[in-house]
C-alpha cells in the first residue's frame, strides 16, 4: 500500500481468538521435532500472556509468557517468521510483552549467546542458567 510501511500494517492481538494449529505451522523453526499442531495451540492457550503479530490474516510472529501470578514471569517462546525478520517486529513483541509483565519482580528467558545484544536493548542482563530438555516429551 502506497505510503504505508510494512510495520504500520502489522497488527498485534493479545489472545488466540481466530487461531488454529495450522496457523502455527511456519513456527518452531530449527526444532529437532516440532510440537504437534494441537500442542502448539495448547502452549498458547495455557500461557498467561500471548501476543500474536499478524499481517492481515497471516500469523507472522508470536511471544508468550507463563507466570506464578505473583512474583515471577518466564518468556519461553518468541519467533518471527523469516520473511518478516529484521523489521522490528521481534522488538515490538518483546516491548509489548515486557509492558504486560512490568509489575513482576523477575522476568526471565533463555536465549542463544548471539541474541544477547538483542535482549540487552530491553534492559535485560546476562546470567548463568541451568536447563533440562526432554526431547522425547515434545
Ligand atoms: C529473534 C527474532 C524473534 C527477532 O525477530 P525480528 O523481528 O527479526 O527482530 P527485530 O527486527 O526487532 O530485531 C532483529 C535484531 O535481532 C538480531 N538477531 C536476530 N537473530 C539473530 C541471530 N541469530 N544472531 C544474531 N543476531 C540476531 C538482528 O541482528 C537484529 O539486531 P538489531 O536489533 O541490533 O538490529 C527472530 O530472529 C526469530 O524468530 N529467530 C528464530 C527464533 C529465535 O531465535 N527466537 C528467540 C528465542 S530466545
Amino acid at each position: 500500500m502506497e505510503g504505508h510501511t510494512v510495520l504500520e500494517m502489522i497488527s498485534y492481538q493479545y489472545d488466540i481468538s481466530g487461531l488454529t494449529g495450522s496457523d502455527l505451522d511456519p513456527f518452531f523453526e530449527g526444532w529437532p521435532k516440532k510440537p504437534e499442531p494441537i500442542k502448539r495451540m495448547e502452549i498458547l492457550k495455557n500461557s498467561d500472556y500471548v501476543i500474536i503479530a499478524r499481517d492481515g490474516a497471516n500469523i507472522i510472529g508470536f511471544i508468550n509468557a507463563i507466570t506464578d501470578k505473583t512474583l515471577s514471569a518466564y518468556i519461553p517462546l518468541l519467533e518471527v517468521i523469516p520473511e518478516y525478520r529484521n523489521q522490528g517486529i521481534g522488538t515490538e513483541l518483546v516491548k509489548r510483552m515486557l509492558e504486560q509483565l512490568k509489575d513482576y519482580y523477575m522476568i526471565d528467558l533463555c536465549c542463544d549467546e548471539q541474541l544477547e545484544g538483542f535482549y540487552k536493548k530491553f534492559g535485560m542482563s546476562k546470567v548463568t542458567g541451568m536447563i533440562i530438555r526432554n526431547y522425547n516429551r515434545i
